[in-house]
């Protein structure tokens, strides 16, 4: 089946590909310019740029938000994580966690599904840390600083291990399950 993913971002294009291609799919970028809703709620934000994109494109399509929510720092950056990363970038989130003992954070992402009916919406995340200092060269976005729960490598650092266990791949795998059953 031909998917259309509404975003401008490459890395998570490259990551949806090829997930959703393995299973058989193709995937084509589609870019609208749309303001995003601003909300704590990545599903809001996701129902929001769904509807946006079926006006602009007229077909089916797939959107995803996602976002970085840190313990210590109460969920921040969370579904700012986009702006966060523009503004202070990595060096500035580990200068935020200066010497924090607890590090704990989470991936958490929506994808949703205008199918011409209605939104379709699927969430996952993947548990993990903030590292104490940058590492490795793939990915993209905060990847350098975010260590996998269980893991010693940072998901910059390991794509293969990203690809396995990141929080895109395992709402991608529902959504493919979701696409099966129809
Ligand atoms: P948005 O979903 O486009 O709003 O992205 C939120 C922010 O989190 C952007 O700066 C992304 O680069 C970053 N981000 C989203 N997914 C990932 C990921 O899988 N790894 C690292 N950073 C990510």
């Amino acid at each position: 089946m031909e998917l259309l993913f509404a975003t401008g971002n490459q890395g998570k294009l490259g990551e949806a590909q090829e997930m959703l291609e393995s299973l058989g799919h193709t995937v084509r970028q589609v870019e609208f310019s749309h303001r995003e809703l601003r909300s704590d709620s990545l599903e809001e934000i996701a129902r929001d740029s769904a509807e946006a994109a079926w006006l602009a494109c007229g077909q089916p399509v797939f959107v995803e938000d996602s976002g970085l929510f840190i313990d210590s720092l109460n969920g921040f950056p969370g579904t700012f994580s986009a702006w966060v990363l523009e503004k202070i970038g990595t060096d500035g989130i580990l200068r935020l966690m200066g010497d924090r003992d607890n590090r704990r954070a989470v991936f958490r992402t929506c994808i949703a599904f205008h199918d011409g009916k209605g939104v379709h919406t699927f969430s996952g995340e993947c548990r993990g840390r903030i590292s104490r200092e940058q590492r490795g060269g793939g990915g993209f976005g905060y990847d350098p600083v975010f260590v996998p729960e269980g893991h010693e490598q940072t998901f910059a650092e390991s794509i293969t291990l990203k690809n396995k266990l990141s929080h895109r791949y395992k709402t991608l795998l529902d959504f493919s399950r979701y696409l099966q059953g129809k």
